[in-house]
């Protein structure tokens, strides 16, 4: 499904671009059939024209039903400037198809037999008409203004600039043409203007719409630019609507943290520090470590330890945190540079203390400049082991996806080895922990042995049925655990180019097999006794639309990700009180995947595409949405504070696709921007 939206995206994208080039051919065309010196070359011009214009309607029928294609799953899902774009080209259209081309086909001259013959008076007169010509100039400048607007981000503003813009162009051409009409009606077809006349009043035309364009560009990037320092949470949604109860103190991040005192039962300590590394394939990685290890050390810890880790920072420069994906620590241990502390720069250490309290697989990363240090390698596997001991014959092993930048391009690895080896005893109890630290979707598959996913998220599931033939996609941030009994022979762990082979011995060779379907969480495993659903009462509401489109963000333009068409910081904001409870709506209205991850929060999938979740409660902290895709999550407001809300596709993060979630009473201290030195994205 997701490529059936991906596709139509793109046509009708596509199709709004070749509309405009197409649009070209009438406009010019038409507005010159005055000129034409004989019924021959007339009645040329007029079939041509005919047929262009049926060629651009036809190509409206097919937008058409592509943007209808991007709908079938709901409405919602076509993108609102999509269908604006349309509208530009489609009101021109209908009045070229309903003006334009009937007169076109009553001003066919009958065909002479003897030589050339000039056109007559009347016939030129009539050529000069403007409900002939004004349409389909009105068309190509619908189109161009559609084009600009479908590929933008969904501004009313532009929106309402472009409508003006056509109807003052369209107003003036009337204008214009009728009085031309006038002229070669009073003084004869020598009247026709001259072509320099006409082509300098078509640069002129040009020239005010390069200006207009300049202009928007002008104010776009002058007004966009973010302030130097500012306070994530105080943009206007978050002060609209802070209401405390009675008797509600207002508490700082900074109060929030873990336990204070007591010895702590699990000591680490991380030292990001730039290092060379060398992967199994050969290629060297200019990283940023920690320890000098790539990825960084694996921290184990037993349910209920109280962990301490001290981060030191040697030499990055921009300065690190630590950010414990998926664990639901308080606030002030959450690592995020610029709401919950300040980025710990060359020479200085940050102290994070929590009790983990929920078994299962979590991994760390920075949460500077997240984008890049996450590609450069400050992350790690943190994995909480369950009070309960996994069975003594456990091959518990971790595996963590990643695609590192070397001189040679990227390289996709299994930590660092694309072709890893290892020996498992036959008959051992396997945990597979499956890491995705790419910013894309990672599909895996496992050949040699049916499976069982064990665990979402760190979340184990009430009885996983066996799996066999099926891909695993896994969300960007994501984990699973996978579970099978070792066999006799050897089993393969495959994605793309990088492979992990378990075997008797460590060695031997296998090739992955063609999975036939994608594996899907939301109907796999037992109900539990879970009693949240659908019809439980919500406190608050949010859809959530994920989009994109050009525009200017921080007095530059590009391409942006968007949240009910903004970019952060003017993304809506999740505000809530302790105790709520909240049902999000994602609707992913865009061709990108994208995996939403809460920090602080589990979420619980209710539904996806309309169909409610069956079997074991889906539990998750990083979910995908993918293209055309819906889905509605349950999240329980238990974890005061100030937490990011974002797609862990950095790069759409990076580029506007954040929010916040945030409890009326907790404010910050800390700034974002260039001059505060923080940066979390
Ligand atoms: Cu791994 Cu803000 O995320
Ligand atoms: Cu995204």
């Amino acid at each position: 499904m997701s490529d059936v939206y991906t596709t139509a995206y793109g046509l009708s994208a596509g199709l709004a671009v070749i509309t405009f080039l197409l649009a070209i051919g009438p406009a010019v065309s038409v507005s010159g059939l005055v000129l034409r010196k004989n019924i021959k070359s007339l009645n040329l011009r007029i079939w041509l024209n005919i047929i262009l214009l049926g060629l651009i309607a036809i190509l409206g029928i097919l937008r058409l039903s592509f943007l209808a294609q991007l709908g079938v799953n709901g409405f919602e899902l076509i993108p609102v400037n999509f269908a604006l774009g349309f509208l530009f080209t489609l009101v021109p259209l209908l009045a070229a198809l309903g003006l334009t081309v009937p007169m076109l086909l009553k001003l066919r001259q009958p065909r002479q037999s003897t030589g050339p013959t000039p056109l007559a008076d009347q016939t030129r007169t009539a050529l000069a008409a403007p409900r002939l010509v004004v349409p389909v100039q009105a068309l190509l400048v619908g189109s161009l203004l559609g084009t600009v607007i479908t590929a933008a981000s969904t501004s009313q503003l532009l929106t309402l600039l472009a409508g003006a813009a056509l109807l003052a162009f369209t107003g003036w051409q009337w204008f214009r043409q009728t009085r031309l009409q006038q002229k070669i009606k009073q003084n004869g077809p020598t009247a026709s203007p001259l072509f320099v006349v006409r082509l300098g009043w078509r640069l002129v035309t040009l020239l005010i719409f390069i200006m207009g364009f300049l202009g928007i560009f002008l104010v776009g990037t002058a007004t966009t630019k973010l302030p130097g320092s500012y306070n994530m949470t105080m943009d206007e949604t978050h002060s609209a609507s802070m209401t405390m109860a009675p008797g509600q103190k207002m508490v700082s991040v900074t109060d929030l943290t873990g336990p204070k005192d007591g010895a702590p039962d699990k000591i680490f300590t991380l030292t990001a520090q730039r290092a060379q590394v060398q992967l199994d394939s050969g290629q060297l990685v200019d990283a940023w470590t920690f320890n000098g290890q790539l990825p960084g050390p694996e921290l184990r810890v037993k349910q209920g330890d109280l962990v301490q880790v001290t981060l030191n920072n040697k030499d990055v420069t921009e300065g690190v945190t630590l950010h414990w994906h998926g664990v639901d620590v308080p606030n002030a241990e959450d690592g995020v540079a610029g709401l919950t502390q300040d980025a710990v720069m060359p020479g200085q250490a940050f102290v994070y203390r929590f009790r983990a309290s929920d078994a299962g697989t979590y991994w760390y990363h920075s949460h500077q400049f997240s984008n890049e240090q996450m590609r450069m390698g400050l992350f790690g596997a943190f994995i909480v082991e369950p009070q309960k001991p996994l069975p003594a014959n456990t091959a518990d092993l971790t595996v963590i996806a990643h695609t590192w930048a070397t001189p040679s391009g990227s390289r996709f690895a299994f930590g660092l080895s694309t072709t890893g080896r290892k020996a498992v005893t036959p008959g051992s109890e396997v945990r597979l922990r499956l890491i995705n630290a790419n910013n894309s979707l990672v599909s895996f598959t496992l050949t040699g042995t049916a499976f069982q996913v064990a665990a979402i998220d760190g979340t184990d599931l009430k009885k996983p049925g066996d799996l066999s033939n099926i891909r695993l996609p896994l969300a960007a941030g994501g984990r699973y655990d996978l579970h099978f009994v070792m066999p006799d022979h050897p089993v393969l762990l495959n994605s793309g180019s990088a492979d992990l082979l378990l075997s008797a011995d460590g060695k031997g060779d296998m090739s992955p097999l063609v999975a036939g379907s994608d594996f899907n969480p939301a109907i796999y495993g037992q109900p539990t006794g879970e009693t949240l659903n659908l019809q439980s009462h919500f406190d608050q509401e949010y859809t959530f639309n994920l989009g994109t489109g050009l525009g200017f963000y921080n007095g530059s333009f590009s391409s942006l990700w968007l949240i009910n068409d903004q970019a952060f910081p003017n993304t809506p904001a999740i505000n809530v009180k302790k105790g709520d409870l909240i049902k999000i709506t994602f609707v992913n209205r865009s061709p990108a995947d994208h995996p939403m991850h809460p920090h602080g929060h589990k979420m619980l999938v209710l539904s996806r595409d309309g169909q409610a979740v069956k079997g074991s409660p889906w539990w998750t902290d990083t979910l995908n949405i993918g293209p055309g895709e819906i889905i509605t999550v349950a999240l329980k407001a238990d974890n005061p504070g100030l937490w990011m809300d974002h797609c862990h596709n950095l790069d759409h993060a990076a580029s506007g696709m954040v929010m916040h979630l945030m409890y009326n009473n907790v404010m910050t201290p800390f700034l974002v921007g260039p001059t505060s030195g923080n940066k979390p994205e």
